[in-house]
């Protein structure tokens, strides 16, 4: 049993997660504790991971087939997982996550249909030796207002010019979650104002860490 913490966020795209890891980032930066947050993003977080993320949403030439997709993500969290985040974890540090295990049950179970729902929960239990987060904030939108937000941005990837149609099912997978793991899972209202939905984090955080103070 490790000592850390593991906090992910998930949602679906422009729902606002980098946005309040940002600020998350920035609050924890104030703290006298700082060395012990460390921050990852998946795909991604080692060196490895972050050739996987550009040929996960960049490489056009020959895209990667729905069930390549999801061994691209598998093979990024599982370097993620041994490199920074068990050894993290074991030193007692606490990790949060821009996306984590949920998002491929969401997007590739619900949203392209490689596989069922429990062969993916398994896949992810052999990435990341069945880790599951201590607490996770589901930043709730709908896929049309998700997806209008999306569109202002002018750089979209390969996988987020996927069509409406598409997020309708990936929030569909995120509702499920939501009830499936309702113990974990922290539902923040996205269209909230930034800073409501950041001090409505940071006071959760607050209470996970003082809990965690008490337990050891
Ligand atoms: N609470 C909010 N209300 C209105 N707009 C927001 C809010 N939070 C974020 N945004 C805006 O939505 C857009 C997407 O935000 P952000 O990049 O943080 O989302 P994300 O969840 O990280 O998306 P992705 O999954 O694509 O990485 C940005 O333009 C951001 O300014
Ligand atoms: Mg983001």
């Amino acid at each position: 049993m490790h000592k850390g913490l593991l906090i992910t966020f998930e949602g679906l795209d422009a729902c606002g997660k980098s946005t309040q890891i940002e600020l998350l980032k920035k609050y924890i930066n104030n703290r006298t504790d700082n060395q012990n947050f460390v921050f990852v993003k998946e795909p991604g977080g080692t060196k490895l991971g972050e050739k996987i993320r550009f040929l996960f949403q960049n490489y056009e030439e020959d895209s990667p087939s729905p069930k390549t997709e999801l061994f691209l993500m598998l093979s990024s969290r599982a370097q993620l997982y041994d490199k920074l985040v068990k050894p993290s974890l074991e030193q007692g540090k606490i990790v949060i996550a821009d996306r984590y295990i949920d998002s491929t049950v969401a997007y590739q179970a619900f949203g392209r249909d490689v596989l069922p729902i429990e062969e993916i929960k398994h896949l992810n239990a052999l990435a990341t030796e069945n880790l599951q987060p201590d607490l996770t904030f589901y930043l709730k939108i709908k896929p049309e207002i998700s997806y209008s937000r999306k569109m202002l941005s002018s750089n979209l990837d390969r996988f987020e010019k996927a069509p409406l149609s598409f997020f309708k099912k990936v929030y569909k997978g995120y509702e499920y979650l939501a009830e499936t793991e309702a113990k974990r899972y922290h539902i923040i209202n996205a269209t909230d104002t930034i800073s409501n939905i950041h001090n409505e984090i940071v006071s959760s955080i607050e209470k996970l860490i003082v809990a965690k103070i008490k337990r050891h």
